[in-house]
């Protein structure tokens, strides 16, 4: 049985999920994944901070600490922001640490960079959860752009919105209520700007739009708006006609070969695909030559789903290693 160590970085919603998942399925993973998995350090801001589900000699606020584990295998990333987050990425990887992600802002910036210096350290980076939560978007690109093109991705990109959205409708709540329920439920991030101006979802939609056609859209051509400009009477005056407002975020190929991007409010009827997307749901709709829309839905932010997906990378990873390799 092979001892694996693995180092999270970050001990917020995202991070005590992957270290509750790690350590309840630790037993199961060693028949299904072969390894036994420790989890030998955790990167925090503020070390003074009572932390009661994770002994306090895994703390630290040192990522020099983390860098200095022998044979470390895996770094989860789950900090906030661009920096340190893409600095102690790119160290994890030139030390020949696999590096798996959830933190969209920092991906959407630096992804291809990353990609590129795993491929050059010989190891991998899983991004799953940066993009959607627990829905499986990223995996499921990865396999079908094999074969086919994706020319027009469409979706709800952001939790936060959705559940805003949908709660103002059918509980009648206020705005600044629904937000604050959400940051509770570990949906909005404790700076929930992101979520509300439109930024998250765009930071997702140029993330997928680099893995679907290998390049983003100028991000200054691409319209931003977020939900703060909805009121609970437009709300209910949409509702009264049978209208939804969803927060939509769109990218498609055009005919010159530029993309074009938007990420708005939009109102949407019931033959609309999005919606019947509620709560904290995410869908995302893709257009292929082939297979023709592919639509994905499923919780798109929360511990548990966010936290899995990373676990599920690690899985693939260990499963690439593992191989046979045929002839
Ligand atoms: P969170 O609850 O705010 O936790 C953030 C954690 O990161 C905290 O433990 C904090 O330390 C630590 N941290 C922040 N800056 C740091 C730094 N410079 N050095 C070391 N540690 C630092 O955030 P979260 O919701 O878990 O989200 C984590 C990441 O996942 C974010 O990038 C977020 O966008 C992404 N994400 C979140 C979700 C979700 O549903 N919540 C879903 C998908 C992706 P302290 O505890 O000491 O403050
Ligand atoms: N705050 C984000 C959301 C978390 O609400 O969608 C998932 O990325």
């Amino acid at each position: 049985m092979a001892a694996v160590k693995v180092a999270i970085l970050g001990f917020g919603t995202v991070g005590q999920g992957i270290y509750h998942i790690i350590n309840e399925k630790r037993e199961q993973f060693k028949e299904t994944l072969g390894v036994d998995i420790e989890i030998a350090k955790i990167l925090v801001r503020d070390v003074t901070k009572p932390r009661s589900n994770a002994s306090q000699d895994l703390i630290t606020d040192n990522f020099e600490e983390i860098l200095a584990i022998p044979d470390l295998q895996v770094v989860f990333e789950a900090i906030v922001g661009e920096e340190p987050a893409f600095k102690y990425s790119a160290r994890a990887i030139e030390n020949g640490c696999n590096v798996i992600t959830a933190n969209k802002v920092m991906f959407s910036k630096h992804g291809l960079v990353l990609q590129e210096k795993a491929k050059q350290y010989g190891v991998q980076v899983g991004y799953e959860a940066t993009t959607a939560g627990g829905v499986p978007v990223i995996k499921t690109m990865q396999n079908i752009l094999r074969v086919n093109d994706v020319h027009h991705i469409q979706g709800i990109l952001n939790g936060t919105s959705n559940y805003i959205l949908t709660q103002m409708r059918s509980e009648g709540l206020a705005f600044d209520d629904v937000l604050k329920d959400a940051q509770n439920l570990g949906y909005a991030e404790a700076d929930p700007y992101n979520d509300i101006s439109g930024q998250d979802a765009f930071r997702k939609l140029m993330i997928l739009s680099a893995l679907a056609f290998g390049k983003q859209p100028r991000w200054e051509d691409v319209d931003v708006i977020g939900i703060t400009e909805i009121t609970s009477e437009q709300v209910e005056e949409a509702s009264a006609k049978g209208l939804r407002y969803r927060h939509v975020a769109d990218v498609q190929l055009g005919e010159d070969g530029e993309l074009v991007a938007k990420v708005g409010p939009e109102l949407v009827g019931p033959e609309h695909p999005l919606y019947s997307i509620e709560g904290v749901n995410n869908a995302v709709a893709l257009d292929t030559n082939y297979i023709g829309t592919l639509t994905l839905i499923g919780p798109g932010a929360g511990m548990f789903p966010t936290a899995s997906v990373m676990v599920e990378d690690y899985a693939d990873m260990l499963a690439k290693q593992t191989a046979p390799v045929t002839i």
